[in-house]
């Protein structure tokens, strides 16, 4: 792989994410790692994130110099740029100007032979973002660029394969920066942009059925692309050996159900558990109006459900004798790289919703997991399903939450609530798909004020119905998020269509607060 050095900043995924991009493997590693560690994953470069320290301040992150020994091409962005000079022998200073934000830098005349910024323009706008710059270069490195807060912008020594920037070439603000980064892969390390998602799929076979052998494995099946492209995958690796389980738990949308059923099964041939728990679950969520308990009972339900289908899949298995020691062995989870990282990284962040994954591990079932999709971002999964053949109508499926529908109706769910609720939102969906918006926003809740009455007048008579809340957000990780300026008309179209076809409801809302400080769903 490509190895990232973290160095605390944001732009350690999204350096990953570019170097993916230019079709080669990436992974992430703390710059706490030791370097032989780092060296024994076989690097086939390495680069030095950003990172918000100052090399001079007491306890910011240094490079160990043996790292730039071991015959590994390495490129240094900004604090990894600065962190690489300083480690080399080379000046890092204040100057005194910080820059900040689109800068020009002028492209020296020897870079153009150089590996890093050869056929540059000899100015171009680049995104920087740092108070110290390097002054002098190493021994040995040419100096590539300059600017005006950064006597060196970038450097190489072609001969020791050693690169560094001051800016971000990851960011889309510097105009070359993907040819850049490109450079250093191609022409700098010597990679070839061979990482596909057809290779990460027979990569990716090969191993689960390495570790799985003949053992039965199952999956707990949602329906979103996480879990559906994770079974396709493994379905791929080991065929009839996995079961997919599908817990509908009434609080579904319309035609979910039947999605996973027929559309998914058909493309991916899965054996597939539907488990009609609606009952149970409505009859545990009966009088709960509290946000946070409806989230625990719908966990604790799907939980009870799913080991209760776990046992009947050994059963089942048993009974046909294809059970291997007596048990399945493995769970199958759809882990994104995203939360691989996150777990590992910054711990504490305060719990704000006890989010319910419904892929999540049943804690005392005693399974050993199958994460497919753990060196994958979201973009990457999503290609990996398409080329696995998933339905699109799944592989673009926009984030629907565990609990579902039940964290939407404010207030006690019912079964008559939650067909209101249902007839809305699949107006709603279906508004926005021929609008062509599904893309462009991140999702869209709709919300039903169960416990809110409002007078309308509709023919010639009195309503007293309720309020159903639009929710359209625009987001990139579901952290922060903005509320779409959906055009008029098709929220008038929305609102006509749900006022008209369904009766309790007679006044449609539109949601304008971003996150912070609403969450995207309401409960
Ligand atoms: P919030 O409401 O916390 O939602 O801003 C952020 C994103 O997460 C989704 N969400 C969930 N997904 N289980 C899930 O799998 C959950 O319990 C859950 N709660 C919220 C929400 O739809 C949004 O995309």
């Amino acid at each position: 792989p490509v190895l990232v050095v973290d160095y605390g900043a944001q732009y350690a995924q999204l350096i990953a994410r570019r170097v993916r991009e230019a079709s080669v493997y990436s992974e992430i590693v703390p710059h706490s790692m030791p370097v032989e560690q780092m060296l024994a994953k076989d690097p086939a470069a390495i680069i030095l994130s950003g990172g918000p320290s100052s090399v001079y301040e007491d306890g910011a992150p240094s490079t160990d110099p043996a790292l730039f020994d071991a015959g590994v091409p390495v490129l240094g962005i900004c604090y990894g740029f600065q962190s690489m000079a300083q480690a080399l022998g080379g000046t890092v200073a204040r100057t005194g100007t910080r820059e900040y934000g689109g800068t020009i830098v002028d492209v020296a005349p020897g870079a153009s032979d150089g590996a890093l910024l050869g056929g540059s323009p000899v100015k171009q706008t680049v995104w920087m973002s740092h108070g110290d710059s390097v002054h002098a270069a190493p021994d040995g490195f040419t100096v590539l660029a300059t600017s005006d807060g950064s006597p060196v912008a970038a450097f190489e020594d072609r001969r020791r394969r050693l690169y560094g920037m001051q800016w971000h070439p990851e960011v889309k603000h510097s105009v070359l920066g993907q040819e850049a980064l490109e450079r250093f892969l191609y022409d700098g390390a010597g990679l070839r942009p061979d990482w596909t998602p057809g290779n990460v799929i027979a990569e990716q076979v090969e191993a689960i059925r390495e570790v799985v052998g003949q053992d039965r494995v199952i999956c707990a099946l949602s329906g979103g692309v996480d879990s559906s492209v994770a079974a396709a995958l493994v379905q791929k690796a080991i065929g009839d050996q996995l079961t997919c389980v599908f817990v509908d738990h009434g609080l579904l949308r319309a035609g979910e159900a039947e999605q996973v059923e027929q559309d998914f099964v058909a493309a991916t041939g899965v054996n597939l558990k539907v488990v009609d728990a609606s009952e149970t679950f409505l009859a545990a969520l009966q009088g709960v109006t509290d946000p946070e308990a409806k989230r625990k009972i719908i966990g604790r339900e799907f939980i009870r459900t799913f080991e209760q289908a776990a046992r009947e899949v050994v059963a089942e298995a048993d009974a046909e004798g294809t059970t291997v020691g007596g048990a399945v062995k493995f769970l199958v989870q759809g882990t994104l790289y995203p939360d691989v990282v996150e777990s590992g990284g910054g711990e504490g962040a305060a719990n704000i919703k006890s989010h319910h994954n419904v892929g999540g591990l049943p804690e005392d079932l005693h399974f050993e997991l199958i994460e497919p999709l753990r060196t994958l971002f979201k973009d990457e999964v999503r290609a990996v399903g398409l080329e696995l053949g998933v339905p699109e109508g799944i592989v673009w499926r926009q984030p629907f939450p565990g609990p579902g529908l039940g964290i939407r109706i404010i207030g006690e769910v019912t079964r008559e609530r939650l067909e209101v609720l249902r007839a809305a939102d699949a107006i709603a969906r279906e508004e926005l798909t021929k609008a062509g918006l599904d893309r462009d926003i991140w999702q869209c809740p709709v919300v039903l004020l169960a416990d809110v009455r409002s007078v309308g007048v509709q023919g010639d008579g009195r309503t007293y119905g309720h309020p159903v809340v639009l929710r359209p957000v625009s987001s990139e990780d579901a952290m922060t998020a903005d509320w779409s300026r959906l055009p008029y008309d098709v929220l008038a179209t929305i609102s006509n269509r749900i006022t008209n076809a369904v009766p309790e409801v007679n006044r449609v809302v539109l949601d304008v607060t971003s996150k912070p400080p609403g969450t995207i769903e309401w409960e």
